[in-house]
């Protein structure tokens, strides 16, 4: 199998192994997947793999940053992966992953992140399991009127892509979330005038919302917000449709601000969808993310990585002030040992003794990395 870029006329020849892969796409499916392809298609970051003329793999890399405690870090969202039916278990999927995690590199990103159907092919490649995206139902009643007053707010078309981006990231910095992930303008534009999405835009807030169940219930799939005012005004807007839509499914933070606006806590997580992260290269990734202020951490580490031999060898983890880096050291008697999995769960805040106990990490005292890195990783996206 050859591994190669698509070309931008190339992709219906995609079509035949991702629907024998994830089930038919009707004309029109594939016609609004395309819309948001395009932009990944002209930067280079569909790739496929041909036997011949051929093709029997594919995937994609979204350049996408993600937030950590509230900084943004250059992450590759990994999509699209398939292999055709009749060339399974011969190891295309481990050689397009592994050709895959070496483009991650080459793109210049510090961490690259995926939604896993089955995950020991990701697993065994260093990508570890990390955060959730959680989805709640609401009655759409209780939302009505969690409004206190009125705010500055107005519909957002494909013009404002580039200001929806913009207060999203300020709203994830401002709240130092972890995980959640920053699309570019083009991403903005094109979903922004698709005419099944509805998005609403104010100062510090950004709401979009569409109509599911066969229009008896409401699908929030992003609502963030830095104020209260804004946040309850957003609520609000989605809890005027109550007397047509019953229900309202919503895309939140496990710990989201409107979890405690609701008068009654009837509400609970009822969905979550794993999420995987891989830290592509380590310093980069360190230096990239956010630390909780106040939080002092310093330790030797023996990192093993043998797909990214780069991020391998003795290394001293300092955090301090907010920031952290991984400096280059002599070896050390008693450093903490990680493969790539355990310093992706180590980024993505799992406890220290979680990490011990599932045999991710070993050697020295690591203990003050737990609160360094501590996090509830979660992702307002699927892809
Ligand atoms: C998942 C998929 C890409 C794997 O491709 P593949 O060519 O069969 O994978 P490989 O032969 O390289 O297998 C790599 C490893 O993953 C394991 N693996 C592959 N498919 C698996 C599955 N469905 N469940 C559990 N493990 C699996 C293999 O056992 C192998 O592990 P090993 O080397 O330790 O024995 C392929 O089955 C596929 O296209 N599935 C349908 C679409 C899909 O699920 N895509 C993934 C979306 S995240």
């Amino acid at each position: 199998m050859k591994i190669r870029v698509l070309e931008p006329g190339e992709l219906d020849a995609t079509r035949d192994v991702r629907s024998r892969s994830f089930g038919p796409f009707s004309d029109e499916e594939w016609e609004a997947s395309l819309r948001y392809t395009r932009p990944s298609l002209e930067a280079g970051r569909q790739f496929a793999g041909f036997d011949g003329g051929r093709v029997v793999a594919t995937g994609r890399l979204h350049d996408l940053t993600q937030w950590w405690h509230g900084r943004p870090v250059s992450m590759a969202g990994v999509g699209g992966i398939t292999v055709a039916p009749e060339e399974r278990g011969r190891g295309l999927g481990r050689a397009l992953m592994t050709d895959l995690l070496e483009r991650c590199a080459e793109f210049g990103h510090s961490l690259s992140m995926l939604y896993p159907a089955t995950t020991w092919l990701y697993r065994s490649l260093g990508w570890e399991h990390a955060g959730g995206q959680h989805k709640i139902d609401i009655p759409t009643e209780a939302l009505r009127s969690v409004g206190a007053e009125r705010v500055p707010v107005r519909r957002a078309g494909p013009d404002d892509a580039a200001e929806v981006a913009a207060v999203i990231g300020r709203v994830h910095r401002a709240a130092r979330d972890c995980g959640p992930i920053g699309w570019a303008e083009a991403y903005w534009r094109v979903f922004l005038a698709a005419e099944q999405e509805f998005s609403y835009l104010a100062d510090d807030g950004f709401l979009s919302f569409r109509w599911t169940d066969s229009k008896t219930a409401l699908e929030v799939t992003r609502l963030v917000a830095s104020s209260e005012r804004t946040l309850r005004a957003l609520w609000a807007i989605v809890g005027s449709g109550s007397s047509i839509a019953a229900t309202v499914h919503a895309c939140v933070a496990p710990m989201d601000a409107a979890l405690w606006l609701l008068r009654e806590r009837d509400v609970d997580i009822v969905r979550r969808n794993q999420w995987m992260l891989r830290v592509v290269d380590a310093p980069a990734a360190i230096e990239a993310r956010g630390y909780p202020a106040g939080v002092t951490a310093e330790a030797p580490l023996l990192i093993d990585d043998p797909q990214r031999p780069a991020n391998s060898g003795h290394w001293r983890l300092v955090v301090r002030d907010g920031e952290g880096r991984l400096e280059r050291s002599a070896e050390h008697p008693h450093a903490v040992r990680l493969g790539a999995g355990g310093l992706a769960g180590l980024y993505a805040g799992v406890p220290v003794a979680s990490l011990r106990c599932s045999g991710l990490l070993g050697g020295g005292n690591a203990d003050a990395l737990s609160a360094a890195f501590a996090a509830t990783p979660f992702s307002l996206d699927y892809f």
